[in-house]
């Protein structure tokens, strides 16, 4: 039986030494230890050993267990330690190694531009919405007042998809959309993208982007408009911006004017900046027309209100003091990671 013993263990711990990954290590633990293995069956033929030696044997076998169970932690733990290592090895990162260049987009200076005016206006308690750039003539035109023979048409040339059906020339569209809606008062903001067949230069493009402004309630007068603008404009351009109002002609407001801000490069004194007037065109507003009131199904003796359209182009180059309006369709990195 001590032979037996001795062959086993020596044979467990032999193997143990040869073995080099964690899985054999317990598969000889479950050649020895385990309930079927070599040393529990030693244990079993207990019975055929004499009485008065079984403590002694037992003792034996337990010695054996015990070192066994030591040899395999002790390996277990150094098999883990080296694939730690390994794993390190191959895990080695060299910090002087050149990094790769991860390339971050820059916002569009339409895109800050149209964030600072939304955040002016919401603050003001307007709404954002937005409408179809594919529209039908009837919201982009005759409900705006611009009936089929309008010149105003000629001046806004634009893109059929038939008879029909346009690229919308003008943000004013959604001024019908949202009035149609019933849904009153109305205060709200429609900032998008507008066609028209425009050659493009410094200061054209086929494609542009406006804000159109509406406001719908009872008792709206022109000095709620003079006021909101003027606010406006203080807020974009600075603290000491006036405003001028100019009267001018749109088909959808009466009466209606253009709106002119003080230089804020040389205060209004004039400089090369507002071509020496000292003054700035910003937008086109006025008072909602009463004809275009009942064709969009608001009722002009109960409601009055106010619309304005800002071309967001406009703001961003004034604003960034950028000459030439094809630098920002060209996606042209070094320029807009100056904004
Ligand atoms: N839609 C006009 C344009 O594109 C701009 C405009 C003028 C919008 C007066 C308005 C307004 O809402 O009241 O030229």
């Amino acid at each position: 039986m001590k032979d037996q013993l001795e062959r086993i263990k020596a044979e467990a711990l032999a193997k143990i030494e040869a073995s080099d990954a964690l899985e054999k290590l317990n598969d000889i633990r479950v050649a020895y230890l385990g309930k079927k293995g070599e040393l529990t069956s030693v244990l079993k033929s207990m019975k055929e050993v004499a009485p008065e030696d079984r403590p002694k044997v037992g003792q034996m076998v337990n010695d054996a267990r015990a070192l066994i169970e030591e040899k395999l932690e002790a390996t277990k733990k150094e098999l883990a330690r080296k694939a730690r290592e390994e794993q390190m090895k191959k895990e080695v990162i060299d910090v002087t190694l050149p990094a790769k260049k991860s390339n971050v987009g820059h916002s569009h200076p339409n895109t800050i531009a149209l964030e600072e005016v939304e955040r002016i206006f919401v603050g003001m308690g307007y709404e954002v919405v937005e409408g179809p750039e594919v529209e039908y003539d009837l919201y982009n035109f005759e409900k705006l007042n611009i009936p089929a023979n309008h010149p105003a048409k000629d001046e806004q040339d634009t893109f059929y998809i038939n008879k029909d059906i346009v690229l919308r020339t003008q943000t004013s569209p959604v001024q019908a959309r949202v009035m149609e809606k019933g849904k009153l008062p109305i205060r709200m903001i429609a900032p998008g993208r507008v066609f028209r067949s425009d050659e493009v230069d410094a200061t054209h493009s086929p494609s542009f982007h406006q804000i159109e402004g509406l406001v719908v309630d009872k008792n709206i007068t022109f000095a709620d408009l003079k006021g909101t603008l003027a606010e406006f404009a203080k807020e974009l351009f600075g603290e000491d911006t006036k405003v001028k109002f100019r009267p001018h002609h749109f088909p959808f407001t009466e009466p209606s004017a253009e709106v002119d801000v003080t230089c804020f490069k040389c205060g209004g004194k004039g400089c090369r900046f507002c071509k020496g007037s000292g003054w700035i065109e910003i937008l086109g507003c006025g008072m909602v027309h009463p004809h275009v009131f009942e064709m969009c199904g608001i009722d002009p003796e109960e409601y009055t209100g106010f619309a304005f359209g800002v071309g967001l182009e406009r703001i961003a180059l004034l604003k960034y003091e950028i000459d030439d309006m094809r630098l920002l369709y060209e996606n042209d990195e070094r320029f807009l990671k100056q904004f």
